[in-house]
């Protein structure tokens, strides 16, 4: 199974199998853009996006498609076109594709049914965000050379990131086990996934081969203000936080990452960017090309 002409929302069906023949391709894919073709690909960014909507517009020009690039805050929405009827909208000039990143209540999943061209999900309210989980899962095995058995640590707001979701599913997919540490409040609830849960940020590097630091998604939480909120924060600085001082009980060979973007100096700070483990960057050049190689694959491209 493939990715073309599938809507790519979340990783339901998937096998690990078509993750790593999608991985392997992504390590063939020419230097050059591919030929020019007659796609066009609707970026349609309902949220702030940098990195996920850059790289998906890089994706698409090193595909040999163009960008149609689409601005919420100029849009007719703001005259009371629902999101499903700009969708339409935009369908029916005739692109080839999707990029969609919202944070409404309505479900991706539900939308896509009514949208006869392949739908990618660019992040979702904090349901998902598939692509940055590949971006991470290939980030991983490219820096540690598998994914099987690479111990994982999420750190920090993991209740409201849409990345963490994501990572969970694929990773679990991947044989990858999960830890997690961060102020009670800020873990997930349920037991969809099963992990670690380290009560120190030590106990959770000394056991990682992999960290990941997550932003705090203010945006995203009920108690975004307030004397509660400042305190949980500062809780999280003082505890989690990254910096030289709590990466001395990480593993030498081991593997930072952050999926951005980064506040400094409350995940992670600043002098751990120059730290060999940071990874961080080769994540944002992994994020094009990986990007390049799902579109690449949902249009049908050699
Ligand atoms: N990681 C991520 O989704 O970053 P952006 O919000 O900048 O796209």
């Amino acid at each position: 199974m493939s990715w073309k002409d599938q809507h790519v929302l979340d990783f339901k069906g998937v096998k690990p199998e078509q993750i790593r023949t999608f991985f392997s391709k992504i390590d063939s894919l020419p230097k050059q853009n591919l030929p020019v073709n007659s796609h066009i690909v609707a970026h349609n960014f309902f949220e702030t996006s940098t990195r996920t909507k850059l790289s998906f517009n890089t994706a698409t020009i090193r595909c040999g498609a163009k960008p149609l690039n689409f601005s919420a805050s100029s849009s007719s929405m703001l005259k009371g076109e629902t999101f499903l009827d700009t969708l339409l909208t935009v369908q029916a000039m005739g692109v080839s594709a999707f990029v969609i990143r919202h944070g409404f209540g309505e479900s991706l999943r539900e939308v896509s049914k009514n949208l006869k061209v392949p739908v990618i999900n660019g992040g979702e309210g904090i349901s998902g965000h598939p692509t940055q989980a590949l971006l991470d899962a290939y980030t991983i095995l490219k820096e540690r050379g598998q994914l099987e058995g690479e111990r994982v640590l999420f750190i920090g707001d993991i209740k409201h990131s849409r990345v963490a979701r994501s990572n969970f599913e694929l990773l679990s997919l991947m044989g990858v086990k999960m830890g997690i540490c961060g102020p009670e409040s800020w873990l997930p609830t349920g037991d969809e996934y099963e992990f670690e849960l380290f009560d120190s940020l030590e106990k959770g590097l000394k056991w990682a081969t992999v960290c990941m630091a997550l932003r705090i998604q203010k945006e995203r939480r009920l108690d975004k203000t307030g004397g509660n909120f400042e305190s949980e924060l500062q809780k999280f600085i003082n505890g989690y936080q990254l910096s030289q001082k709590s990466l001395k009980h990480f593993a030498n060979d081991g593997v930072i990452l952050h999926p951005g973007p980064f506040n400094r100096e409350v995940e992670i700070t600043s002098d751990v960017l120059n730290d060999s483990r940071c990874k961080i960057w080769t994540q944002v050049e992994n994020g094009v090309k990986v990007r390049t190689a799902l579109l690449a694959e949902v249009l049908g491209l050699r």
